[in-house]
């Protein structure tokens, strides 16, 4: 159903109060929403997502106010962070109150709180009045929907109702940030960079397990430590060893024409992830663009469709320039490589 019709609207927010099951759009992936008050609903999304159970949901409000309702502490700094960035893109995790069920926190004595910015989402949370817990609407493992075809390709038959609210604007999942202890950490990187969450708050750290190369180091978000985000074929990165990518873009485009000749020697089926001002430096048989230009929005934005494309077309070998870790260009290495399940080459 499209989110202009408005019976849509209370036909949700009663599937949604009797423990069914609703995907809808955000402003950054489409999300897979239950009632977040419900161990039930959240069982449910579990086993709809084939999601380990260990790996919490993120609460989605409509309303400041319902941050009381959920965490037991509100520090000062989130009251802070809710006023710049609410409603968007930033998901704050404080410590739970005995309401919510350790079903929808994965066992864990925190909640992680978001109040999305998109109409449809916004709405739908106050109609049903429902706390909404959704991950992203993927089969866990596959990348996160940024359009209704995409949970309707995983999600058909597994759910109650698909909200179709067209493309989402961001493309990739919010920032997390941690103040339910110490000085605030980031847990996954996203739209809101630790730069603009600094103006506001002061200093902010990154969770040390995204930065440091160290398989040892255990990401304080649960659901970071899973190869996510992967098409079927083997994804590889191809980096710059000095200096930045356009630097060394025709190095890069060498290396990875030299991989995809060899791969489709063999016979294997390739593809390449660029933006339209690289495209033309590429001889193998897909090239796929990420957007006009390098530039981390139109990036994240076709992102997780353009994996789903790798996988349409069948692609085996699938090659990807990176990108400079600036502002949102940490959130999309972050997210490729996480893809490529750390195949990483350097040039
Ligand atoms: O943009 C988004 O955040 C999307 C849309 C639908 O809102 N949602 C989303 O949910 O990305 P999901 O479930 O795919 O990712 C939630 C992440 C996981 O990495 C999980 O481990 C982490 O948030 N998380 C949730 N609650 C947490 C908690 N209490 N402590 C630490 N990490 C938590
Ligand atoms: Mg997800």
């Amino acid at each position: 159903m499209t989110s202009e019709n408005e019976s849509l609207y209370s036909t949700a927010s009663e599937i949604l109060r009797s423990g069914g099951l609703v995907a809808f759009p955000t402003e950054t992936v489409y999300g897979l929403g239950g009632d977040a008050l419900s161990a039930e609903s959240s069982k449910k999304i579990y086993a709809a997502k084939g999601r380990p159970s260990d790996n919490p949901l993120i609460v989605h409000i409509a309303e400041t106010k319902s941050v009381y309702e959920l965490a037991e502490e509100v520090p000062e700094t989130a009251k802070i962070l809710m006023e710049a960035f609410w409603p968007g893109p930033l998901t704050i995790i404080l410590n739970k109150k005995a309401s919510v069920p350790d079903e929808t926190t994965g066992g864990l004595s925190t909640v992680a709180i978001r109040m999305p910015s998109h109409p449809v989402a916004a709405k739908l949370i106050k109609e049903s009045g429902v706390y909404i817990a959704a991950p992203s609407a993927n089969l866990s493992g596959r990348p996160s929907p940024t359009e209704a075809s995409h949970v309707i390709e995983d999600m058909t038959g597994r759910i109650d109702m698909i909200i179709d609210g067209g493309p989402v604007g961001i493309g990739i999942e919010s920032t997390i940030v941690d103040l339910s202890s110490g000085t605030p950490t980031i847990l996954r990187p996203g739209f809101i960079t630790k730069a603009m969450l600094e103006t506001v708050i002061g200093p902010v750290e990154i969770d040390k397990a995204l930065i440091e190369d160290d398989p040892t180091l255990r990401p304080k978000a649960p659901g970071m430590k899973y190869t996510h985000y992967a098409p079927k074929g083997e994804l590889t990165i191809v980096a710059s060893e000095n200096g930045s990518i356009s630097d060394n873009i025709e190095k890069i485009a060498e290396k990875i024409n030299q991989l995809t000749k060899e791969k489709e020697s063999h016979g294997f089926k390739t593809a390449v992830l660029t933006t339209k001002d690289n495209a033309l430096l590429y001889k193998a048989e897909n090239v796929i663009l990420l957007g006009d230009e390098r530039r981390g929005e139109t990036v994240a934005a076709r992102l997780y469709s353009a994996l789903r494309e790798c996988d349409d077309l069948g692609a085996e070998y699938i090659y990807s320039e990176s990108y400079d870790d600036t502002d949102f260009g940490g959130a999309i290495m972050n997210r490729l490589i996480k893809a490529a399940g750390h195949r990483v080459v350097s040039v």
